[in-house]
């Protein structure tokens, strides 16, 4: 589903009807397809947000192997790259860049914007 919102910067695809519908795992991720390639979703706090699914370093599935740590970094645990959630910059200033996307929460659902 596609939402129109008077934000035309974004197509927002509906990934689930509400969190609750969501299935986290013990990290705090998930995965969603979005058509065009599949997003790690992330439970921080209150707030959802979401990023490529597979870690720019080396292609590890950041649902299989994503931790994330109290200051809002992604870990990808197969070689320990760390993304800033917010830049998707690795922390280490290699070049590496993690796709962030934005997260819409409303009464129609959870969407992510492409
Ligand atoms: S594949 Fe994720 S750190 Fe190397």
């Amino acid at each position: 589903m596609i939402l129109t919102t008077k934000d035309t910067k974004y197509s927002w695809i509906k990934i689930a009807d509400n969190e609750a519908d969501i299935d986290f795992n013990a990290n705090g991720f998930a995965e969603a397809d979005i058509g065009i390639r599949k997003v790690c979703l992330i439970k921080i706090g209150d707030e959802i947000k979401a990023c490529s699914a597979l870690c720019p370093h080396a292609g590890a599935s950041l649902l299989k192997n994503g931790s994330i740590d109290h200051q809002g970094n992604i870990t990808c645990c197969v070689h320990n790259y760390s993304y800033n959630i917010h830049s998707g910059r690795d922390r280490l200033n290699e070049g590496y860049y993690l796709k962030i996307f934005p997260v819409l929460q409303n009464d129609q659902g959870v969407f992510v914007g492409i």
